[in-house]
């Protein structure tokens, strides 16, 4: 393994003032085509990736398709708790194995075999070539190795579906850590899609991540949330990994604050109208349960219940609510809730904001080798009854579909306008909050790990 990469994970228990200073870097790595080739080898070939959920493979035979420039990996569920991963190429001339119909994100279904289109070779889901029409003409030179498809490394954690092209990559686990261990408590596994979109954006991959992994944007880019209360967050290096939280107010224990919300002046009214616009405007980070039990805070507490009390009454109504209709939200310890913050990026392009009975995740593509357009996915999460849950197919959802409700095309109207400004002439380099923006400078020292390019400097 790369030295330098190997020193990133020694950092994982890094003390949280790391990367305190201000920096700034180039943008090579969002404007430059060479950079983007670069990532194809230096990036996307060395790290773990999620690829879809555990519940999307639910039968044997049940396979997905994971597309990343030119790599596309084949994943394939082979025995009730096992997965497999080929790279997409027939052993014979390399046809893809299963094509992507128009306008999906990858392909999917169910197969017995995968049969090649060109000339019929045919592969069990184990990968071994099975049938060659007039093997004999290769006089022997076939072979079981040389025809078997071609392996990638694939494990599970969360509920995802993850994959490394990477033959002597370092395990799941240990690439996932601390963010692993700070968030299995939370047993993410456990939630199911309620919603799942995806679309193309006219920016790089970095610009629409880098939308999403601090709350510094809040007040001016989605002016409306201002009305509820201060939306002040911190941001830390983790390793390889970041993650993001919420300042606790003056007034409120930090650990109490830290993940569901409550509004500012009577927090009894602000928690149901910030509950309500959450819900009907965003429709992520809370759940019909959450949204009731907030509505009922009028009339269940008196006047002048102090926030901290409301936050309390609030969550345990939603609990018991939850647990009458057989959802049941795991118990977490409050000082870890408030360590773990509100949302990780996993290095480099995934950033999962879990809760305990909800998620909202953003994953990030390159999409193609233009640097100005990236895919875009979001999946909102939440905990279902058993037998219950909603199959929540990805729906292609174009920027100015009213399907994405008010305040994520807020976001969206930043993408291009980014990516724009960053190839001006007169654009020195980023310059993020070292405080408030510290996953982006994280990112990118990461990022120059494993690139070669583009470590942030101090700022002067
Ligand atoms: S390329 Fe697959 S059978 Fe020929
Ligand atoms: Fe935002």
């Amino acid at each position: 393994m790369d030295e330098s990469i190997e020193a990133v994970q020694k950092t994982a228990d890094s003390p949280v003032d790391e990367l305190a200073e201000a920096v700034t870097f180039g943008v090579d790595a969002y404007t430059s085509e060479a950079y983007v080739r670069a990532e194809r080898d230096r990036l996307w070939a060395k790290v773990w990736q999620q690829v879809g959920r555990v519940e999307d493979l639910p039968d044997v035979g049940s396979y997905l398709s994971h597309e990343i420039l030119d790599d596309s990996i084949i994943v394939v569920r082979v025995a009730a708790d096992r997965f497999k991963a080929y790279h997409n190429a027939c052993t014979h001339r390399g046809r893809k194995l299963v094509d992507v119909p128009a306008g999906a994100k990858g392909a999917s279904g169910r197969r017995k075999a995968f049969v090649c289109p060109f000339h019929g070779w045919t592969f069990n889901l184990d990968g071994d070539c099975t049938h060659i029409r007039e093997k004999q003409d290769w006089g022997g030179a076939l072979t079981a190795e040389n025809t078997h498809l071609s392996e990638v490394k694939v494990d599970t954690w969360g509920g995802w579906i993850w994959i490394n092209m990477d033959p002597d990559c370092e395990p799941l686990r240990d690439y996932l850590e601390p963010a692993a261990s700070m968030l299995d408590p939370f047993e993410l596994e456990n939630m199911r899609a309620r919603w799942r979109k995806w679309v193309i954006f006219d920016c790089n991959w970095k610009v629409a991540a880098e939308a999403f992994d601090e709350i510094y944007h809040v007040d001016i880019t989605h002016p409306e949330f201002v009305q509820f209360g201060q939306f002040n967050g911190w941001a830390r290096a983790q390793g390889k990994h970041s993650n993001i939280g919420y300042d606790a107010p003056r007034n409120m224990d930090a650990n109490q604050q830290a993940k569901l919300r409550i509004g500012s002046g009577d927090a009894r009214v602000s928690t149901a109208k910030m509950q309500t616009f959450t819900w009907e405007q965003v429709n992520t980070n809370t759940t019909r349960t959450l949204v009731d039990a907030a509505l009922r805070l009028v009339d269940e507490l008196p006047e002048g219940t102090p926030p901290g009390d409301v936050l309390q009454h609030w969550l345990a109504s939603a609990r018991r609510d939850d647990e009458a209709r057989g959802v049941f939200w795991p118990k977490v310890d409050p000082a870890h809730v408030g360590k773990s913050g509100t949302a990780w990026q996993i290095f480099p392009n995934f950033q999962i904001g879990h809760a305990v009975n909800n998620m909202l995740c953003y994953n990030f593509k390159p999409c193609g080798y233009d640097p100005n357009k990236c895919v875009f996915e979001v999946a909102v999460y939440e905990l279902f009854p058993k037998g219950e849950e909603p199959k929540a197919e990805w729906e292609y959802t174009p920027v100015g579909d009213p399907r994405w409700r008010t305040v994520l095309p807020q976001d969206f109207s930043n993408m291009a306008a980014v990516q724009q400004g960053m190839k001006s002439r007169g654009f020195k380099g980023p310059k993020p909050n070292p405080y408030r923006e510290r996953a982006i400078a994280n990112l990118h020292r990461n990022l120059a790990r494993y690139m070669g390019s583009g470590a942030p400097v101090k700022l002067k």
